[in-house]
């Protein structure tokens, strides 16, 4: 059984969508609540016991690298002044061993996992799209952890898949199914961002996967296409060839890199917590009766 030890989180977007906020601030530091998006999928890998994140990130992104390094001045501070709790929610920020790469141009999906080669040699590794936060329920097995134990079990490259309808079918990578037993599906084909007719069924590629020790080498002969390296040709080899899983899951999923989706995280998020839950269900009730 070989363990996975490694991550990958391409979060090199620009956020045009989100201009003006993103001109200074880069889009993986923007915040849900009172965290930003990017140690919300660190977090995730919490559960899996990752050993090494390789962050792969646009030019002029330090402010992330600061993030998750050190605050002497700012400790020194909280603790002086008793506020041990902040204290400790910063020092949260440090407990990763994180490695940063620039992907100095845009060049697809594969393209900003190569930047990450050096780090992850042919080792298997978990990707998480930056854009994408995977919420799992306390008790609820995280999507990222289901995802490792099948390929510990399998050997097998394995995505994370949920079902679309109508156009959203066209915005994601889609999936031909072959066989599914308890969730875990086996593939035949992949195409990525199909019309509606070239569909192969309703699912979707979420950005979560575990990919084998021999992709970074597949990812390295690509050819481009439309000045573009992409994932889905690698994965639709591997399908080809028998050696791709896909794999359901009950988490609730966001999709920050959308304005709607990134309010509708801050939201929910604020629902649950327990500081401002209360009061922001009360406020939502009240505005809802006058909307
Ligand atoms: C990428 C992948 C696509 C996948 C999607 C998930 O597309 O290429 O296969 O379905 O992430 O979010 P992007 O959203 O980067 O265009």
């Amino acid at each position: 059984m070989q363990k996975v030890k490694k991550a990958v989180i391409p979060a090199a977007g620009l956020g045009t969508r989100f201009l003006p906020i993103t001109k200074a601030v880069p889009k993986p530091m923007l915040s849900v609540l009172d965290k930003p998006t990017i140690q919300y999928i660190t977090e995730e890998l919490d559960s899996v016991g990752i050993e090494e994140i390789i962050i792969v990130v646009s030019p002029g992104s330090d402010v992330i690298q600061k993030h998750f390094g050190p605050a002497e001045e700012l400790e020194k501070r909280l603790l002086s002044d008793g506020k041990k709790k902040l204290y400790d929610i910063e020092r949260e920020t440090q407990k990763y061993n994180v490695k940063f790469v620039v992907q100095e141009t845009a060049n697809g999906l594969a393209g900003a996992i190569l930047c990450a080669e050096k780090y992850v040699g042919n080792e298997p590794f978990v990707l998480l799209l930056g854009d994408e936060l995977i919420y799992a329920e306390k008790g609820q097995k995280p999507c990222v952890k289901r995802l490792v134990e099948i390929f510990e079990k399998t050997g097998k490259s394995v995505i994370a898949t949920i079902e679309v309808f109508g156009d959203d079918v066209s915005k994601y990578g889609n999936i031909g199914i072959k066989e599914e037993e308890d969730g875990v599906m086996t593939i035949s084909r992949i195409v990525e961002k199909p019309s509606l007719s070239e569909a192969l069924s309703n699912y979707a590629i979420i950005g979560r996967y575990v990919l084998s020790g021999e992709v970074m080498g597949m990812l390295k002969k690509l050819t481009p296409r439309n000045n573009e390296l992409y994932l889905t040709d690698v994965l639709d080899e591997l399908s080809e060839r028998g050696d791709l899983l896909a794999s359901s899951f009950s988490d609730t999923r966001y999709d920050v890199g959308d304005k709607f989706g990134y309010i509708k995280a801050n939201v929910e998020f604020a629902l649950k917590s327990a500081e401002i839950g209360e009061e922001t269900k009360e406020y939502i009730k009240k505005l809802a009766e006058k909307l």
